[in-house]
Order: C-alpha cells, then sequence, then structure tokens
C-alpha cells in the first residue's frame, strides 16, 4: 500500500511518524507532498518517506491520499491535484469543516472518508470519529481504521453530521479540559501552592481521575457521589458548581462549538 499525505504540518506528520512506528507502512510506501520547499528539506531528514515539494505524476501511484492542510488551503490544492487522480484512489480528509460532498464535487473522485481527531494524536491517544462515502469498500474501511488507530481510538459513524458533533465534544474536548486544567491550576497557586506545584497537582488529578473513570463501568456521576460525601468539602464544592449551573455552561459551550462546525461547513 502507497499512502501520500498532503501537507507536512503538526497532523501530517504525526500521522506519517504513527503509520510508521506501527510498522503497518515502510517508509517506501510513504510519500509526503508538502508545499514550502524550507519545509520539504527539513521533512526530507527525518527518513519518513520521500518529501515533494509540488504536485506531480507521484500522486498516481497513492493507494491512499491523506489530506491534511488547512481547510483555508483547499482551494489551491483541489486545483492543483485534480488531473493526477482517479476513481479508484481512496482520499481520506482530517480537515475540520469540509464535507465529503465537496470534495467528491471538486476532485471527481467518490471514495472518500472524513475523520475527526483531536490534539492527543501527537501522543498516540486521539479519539477520533470518521465516516465515508457508500463507494468506500470495507477492506478499505478497515486498512484506513488500522492507521488511525495507530493514533489513538476510533468510531465510525455512518451520518455525516456526527463529525460537527464529534467536533464538538472530542474535537475541541482537549481544550474544554486544559480550560478546567488552568482554573484549578490558578485556584491552587492562591491558595500557596508554587505554580510547578499547582500544575503537579491538576495533571496527575486529571490523569489519576481519567485512569480511575476508564478502567471501571461506573457512570461519572456515580464516582462524584462516590468522592463527595455528605457534609465534605467535595459536596461543599459540587454544590456550588450546581447552583452556579457549571453543567449547564459547559452544555452551552459545547454546543456553541456545534453550531460553529455546522456553520464552518456551509460556507
Ligand atoms: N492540529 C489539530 O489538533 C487538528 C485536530 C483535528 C483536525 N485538524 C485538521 O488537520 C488539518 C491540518 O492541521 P495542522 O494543525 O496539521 O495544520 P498545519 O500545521 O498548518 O499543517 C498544514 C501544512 O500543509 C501545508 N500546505 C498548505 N497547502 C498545501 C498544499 N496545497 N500542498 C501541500 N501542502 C500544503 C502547509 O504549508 P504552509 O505552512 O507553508 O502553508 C502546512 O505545512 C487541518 O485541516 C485541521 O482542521 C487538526
Amino acid at each position: 500500500m502507497k499512502i501520500l499525505i498532503i501537507g507536512g504540518g503538526s497532523m501530517g506528520m504525526t500521522y506519517a511518524k504513527s503509520f510508521l512506528s506501527s510498522h503497518i507502512v515502510k517508509s517506501d510506501g510513504m510519500m509526503i507532498l508538502e508545499k514550502s520547499e524550507k519545509k520539504a528539506i527539513e521533512l526530507q531528514k527525518h527518513n519518513i518517506g520521500t518529501v515533494y515539494s509540488k504536485p506531480g505524476e507521484f500522486i498516481k501511484s497513492a493507494d491512499l491520499i491523506i489530506l491534511a492542510v488547512k481547510p483555508q488551503d483547499i482551494q489551491v490544492l483541489f486545483d492543483s491535484l485534480k488531473e493526477y487522480l482517479d476513481s479508484q484512489q481512496v482520499i481520506l480528509s482530517i480537515m475540520a469543516g469540509v464535507k465529503m460532498q465537496t470534495i467528491c464535487n471538486y476532485l471527481s473522485v467518490t471514495k472518500v472518508i472524513r475523520a475527526m481527531p483531536n490534539l492527543a494524536t501527537q501522543i498516540g491517544k486521539s479519539m477520533t470519529v470518521f465516516t465515508s462515502t457508500n463507494d468506500v469498500t470495507r477492506i478499505e474501511l478497515v486498512m484506513v481504521q488500522n492507521l488511525i488507530n495507530t493514533t489513538g481510538k476510533s468510531i465510525y459513524t455512518n451520518d455525516e453530521s456526527m463529525i460537527d458533533a464529534a467536533t464538538a465534544i472530542s474535537g475541541s474536548g482537549p481544550a474544554y479540559v486544559l480550560y478546567f486544567m488552568d482554573s484549578l491550576i490558578k485556584t491552587a497557586i492562591e491558595m500557596g501552592f508554587s505554580p510547578s506545584e499547582a500544575e503537579l497537582l491538576v495533571a496527575q488529578t486529571f490523569r489519576g481521575t481519567t485512569d480511575l473513570f476508564r478502567q471501571s463501568n461506573l457512570p461519572a456521576k456515580d464516582w462524584i457521589k462516590k468522592v463527595a460525601s455528605k457534609g465534605g468539602t467535595t459536596e461543599a464544592a459540587i454544590k456550588s458548581f450546581d447552583e452556579n449551573k457549571l453543567n449547564e455552561k459547559i452544555e452551552k459551550g459545547a454546543k456553541a462549538a456545534l453550531g460553529r462546525a455546522i456553520e464552518l461547513g456551509e460556507s
């Protein structure tokens, strides 16, 4: 299998490195197309496959083409790619807000997979939700899911609108968690911890809690009840969160992200 990754930025490179370290693909089966010549020369040093800085005949040899450029760059990219594509090639797009129909229309292709990964791709702990057009075969889908799973976990959906929902939950989610962490770090510093102690306190608390949550079948609500004993300190904090309707604010925030994802997909 030959893979071409278009866009040698943060996501494109993370994908390339994850695929290679999983040994699903060898470096002679990997091609990178990065438009910045300076970046392309730099990438060439990393032994991640053959790096190109301009589209060309090599595109025809790719079985899978991964689109990892910023959505605002697609018009130029589509114009330069079209002449090298054929209907048997599978296109995997990780571009936020770009619908499969748009890719099919512009590139005259029919086998398109759209995925929404998140920031934790960089450490192999991403959450990716993906969908595909009807022309993608089961074998092709399994092949792509195996590749995606080298970057973390994944869920397949038949319904493309769920990609917007995934964007609002797992795509933007790392920023919500970091927002909460940042508030707690600031509070810990105010209470007298040094910044490095505060960061350790909060990071280790998040890590321990998420590991605990993942290792049991208990819903989050039940874990909260376990920690928040009657009349205790945790109950005082949760009561204050509830009185201030923090849950509604979080819901509103995630729904604002969903609204924006839908809006971007329509533009
Ligand atoms: N980063 C994330 O956590 C994340 C999460 C989910 C989805 N995504 C999606 O992943 C995609 C890539 O994001 P990123 O953070 O990796 O962006 P990035 O770091 O900016 O990488 C994009 C790369 O593509 C290059 N490029 C632009 N147009 C090109 C073209 N026509 N041909 C070849 N290369 C081209 C850019 O070069 P120049 O810099 O010279 O323009 C840049 O090096 C985006 O669509 C984003 O929505 C990212």
